[in-house]
């Protein structure tokens, strides 16, 4: 009896101890899992106030000079070294004037003036049926989201991909905002919304390649937005279309603090011509999880010759939709698979995917579903 209780009661403190060092090593775990992201993070908005306050002191300096010594820096000869006055005046007015005459027969011209500037932003919750009844419906949207000027001939189609998972309360607040920046652009336009099913971790790049096929089924489309559901354009002189080189639309986060976080960003929102996403093999499949597609995409950009824009100054700014970070997890193998972006290029893309989509054409965009594992995209040993 008495070997028994001594028995339970040290296989009792084994059994506490066990716990304890489970937990103990799966926190570490989870740390190490996350850290690079915490690290990489927190470095960033330390750099990123180094930036600022370095600013700030310059403009401080200049208040200073300009009060103790008033009229010597007037003149324009005496600003402070760095800083570029022409950054500060608004931008010189290119823009079309107000009586512009659209002409049916004509391609829509770049710079409309209903291109005004800043967009004034609303973030509180709004039902995509409001959405509709509130404009849509007047502005003669068609089912899927697609709208064509009527007063000119659109320069560019352009079709809009949103990868998506769990965000319902985004998608109308992103409606709200890029529908009427997409009109007064006088760009032709629908909405595709890829949905990851099923419980693999998320993996918005291989969406944004089947959300690409399927929008070549519908109609000529020459070029193509990818687009994060939660990042809204502060400026509608951010034109939507593409150019001869890739585009970086979201060159300044507000959760980045306006600043380009590293010369090769290629996140948020870009935009890319039919022709330059088959040329690059579309986005990578592998990436599974929070990060590096995007870097993937910017190597796979410049392996094919070409450099990427960015919209200047105040015109590439962009607001976050706040949310709480619902178990993203990060993609910790994408250094890895970054090395060999080269290798991977051709092997790995549009031309390695096999899915099997759930479509419905909804009011305002279409309904891309898909089920994503890994063995839909098998690559070949490189
Ligand atoms: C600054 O210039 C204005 C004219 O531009 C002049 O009236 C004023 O006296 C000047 N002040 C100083 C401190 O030189
Ligand atoms: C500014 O510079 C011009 C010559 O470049 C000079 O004639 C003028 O007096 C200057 N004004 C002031 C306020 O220093
Ligand atoms: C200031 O900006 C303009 C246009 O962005 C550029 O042409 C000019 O070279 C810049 N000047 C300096 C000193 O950086
Ligand atoms: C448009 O307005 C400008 C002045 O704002 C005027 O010079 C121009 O003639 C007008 N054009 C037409 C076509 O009315
Ligand atoms: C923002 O949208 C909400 C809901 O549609 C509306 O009630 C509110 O008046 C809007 N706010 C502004 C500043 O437009
Ligand atoms: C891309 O940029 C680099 C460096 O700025 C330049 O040498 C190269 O010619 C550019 N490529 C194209 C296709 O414009
Ligand atoms: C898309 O359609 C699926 C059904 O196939 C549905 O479960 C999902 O909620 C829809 N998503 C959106 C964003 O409409």
């Amino acid at each position: 009896m008495l070997l028994l209780r001594r028995l339970l009661r040290v296989s009792n403190r084994s059994i506490f101890a066990f716990i304890f060092f489970f937990s103990l090593s799966s926190s570490c775990l989870y740390f190490i899992y996350v850290a690079p992201g915490i690290a990489n993070t927190y470095l960033f908005m330390v750099q990123a106030q180094g930036i600022m306050l370095r600013d700030n002191v310059r403009t401080i300096g200049h208040m200073i000079r300009l009060y103790t010594n008033k009229n010597s820096t007037l003149n324009g000869t005496d600003y402070p070294e760095g800083t570029n006055t022409s950054d500060l005046i608004a931008q010189p007015t290119m823009y079309l004037p107000e009586n512009f005459s659209f002409s049916p027969d004509h391609l829509c011209p770049e710079k409309l003036p209903f291109m005004r500037g800043p967009i004034d932003i609303n973030m509180s919750e709004i039902s995509l049926e409001e959405i509709h009844q509130s404009f849509a419906k007047n502005m003669n949207i068609k089912a899927g989201g697609h709208w064509t000027p009527t007063d000119c001939k659109p320069k560019w189609k352009v079709a809009v991909l949103i990868p998506f998972r769990n965000r319902h309360e985004h998608l109308p607040i992103f409606f709200r905002h890029l529908i009427p920046m997409l009109q007064s652009q006088r760009l032709e336009f629908a909405f595709y919304v890829i949905e990851q099913a099923g419980t693999q971790t998320f993996n918005r790049a291989m969406l944004f390649n089947v959300g690409f096929k399927e929008a070549m089924k519908d109609r000529k489309w020459d070029c193509v937005i990818f687009h994060d559901v939660d990042h809204i354009p502060e400026n509608d002189r951010n034109y939507y279309g593409c150019g001869e080189m890739p585009r970086h639309f979201a060159a300044k986060l507000d959760k980045y603090m306006y600043i380009l976080p590293y010369n090769e960003f290629f996140g948020g929102v870009s935009g890319l011509t039919v022709e330059q996403f088959r040329k690059i093999n579309g986005f990578p499949n592998a990436f599974w999880g929070w990060g590096g597609e995007d870097d993937d995409l910017w190597n796979r950009v410049h392996y094919a010759g070409y450099n990427v824009s960015r919209p200047e100054g105040n015109i590439g700014k962009y607001k976050s939709i706040p949310h709480h970070h619902r178990g993203e997890v990060q993609f910790l193998g994408r250094y890895k698979l970054l090395r060999y972006s080269k290798e991977r290029q051709h092997l790995d893309g549009l031309n390695n995917l096999i899915y099997a989509p759930n479509i419905h054409v909804n009011r305002l965009y279409k309904n891309i579903t898909v089920h994503l594992v890994p063995e839909l995209a098998p690559v070949r040993d490189y």
